[in-house]
């Protein structure tokens, strides 16, 4: 396989399965990527992580630097990325600690820098299919090998943070068909698509969105299930790569 990245979200700052070969500081055009790039293999294969949040964990989501993370890896020769992220779930089996390989995505964040197509030429890039079919068939094929049960479609809905939601706005996304909230998907999947990599998503449900479950949302609960939601993860990675 050509190389494969992972961008690891909150809760995935470190790979532990990794056996790193090397770390890599780079310089973009577009100012410094999130944490340094680290080289090692998982299983066996090469895999290049990088910390979305930075490592310690943080840059918050609005403040991350999409375009020279994605710019960065596509630097380094990266062809595949799957990107770990965090989600609030919405409806039905989106429940604490599930997995979900999302396939659409609905794009409620503002005022991010989000294409590396705005000085020398205007392209307009089809984003009709945001995740690559092709790795997501393969996560999903690789969860069935490891006998984890995942959601092989969803559609997450990207808000701007670093709040969590009202209960009047997930109800205005359920309503739009989100399944899942997250922070981050956007707009790193467009710029992937921007830059001609194929990627993919895990998301890993840290809690019933606002309104979903009883009372408030807690860190502590949020913690606790992307505990469980993140180990499961970990076993999809070595699963996807062997
Ligand atoms: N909303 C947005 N992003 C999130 C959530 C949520 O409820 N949980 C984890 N990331």
């Amino acid at each position: 396989m050509t190389t494969l990245a992972i961008i690891g979200g909150t809760g995935l700052t470190q790979l532990g399965e990794l056996n790193i070969i090397k770390r890599e500081q780079l310089t973009t055009p577009y100012g410094a990527p999130s944490a340094e790039f680290v080289t090692g293999e998982l299983n066996n294969v090469q895999v290049i992580f990088l910390a979305r949040h930075g490592n310690p964990h943080s840059i918050a989501p609005h403040k991350i630097n999409y375009r020279a993370n994605i710019w960065g890896l596509k630097k380094l020769g990266v062809e595949h990325i799957i990107a770990v992220a965090a989600v609030g779930g919405i409806t039905g089996e989106m429940a604490p600690a599930h997995i979900a390989i999302p396939d659409q995505i609905i794009d409620y964040s503002y005022g991010r820098l989000h294409t590396f197509f705005e000085e020398d030429a205007v392209t307009h890039i089809d984003l009709t299919y945001p995740y690559s079919q092709k790795l997501r068939a393969r996560l999903i094929s690789a969860a069935a090998k490891a006998n984890i049960k995942i959601s092989p479609l969803g559609v997450y809905g990207c808000t701007q943070g670093p709040r969590l939601e009202t209960a009047a706005e997930i109800l205005r996304m359920e309503r739009d068909g989100c399944d899942l909230v997250g922070m981050t998907g956007m707009p790193e999947a467009a710029l992937a698509k921007e830059l001609e990599m194929e990627y993919a998503g895990i998301s890993v449900v840290a809690n019933w969105a606002a309104g979903k479950a009883e009372g408030e949302i807690t860190m502590a609960e949020i913690e606790r299930h992307l505990h469980k939601g993140m180990a499961n993860t970990a076993k999809l990675l070595q699963a996807f790569v062997n």
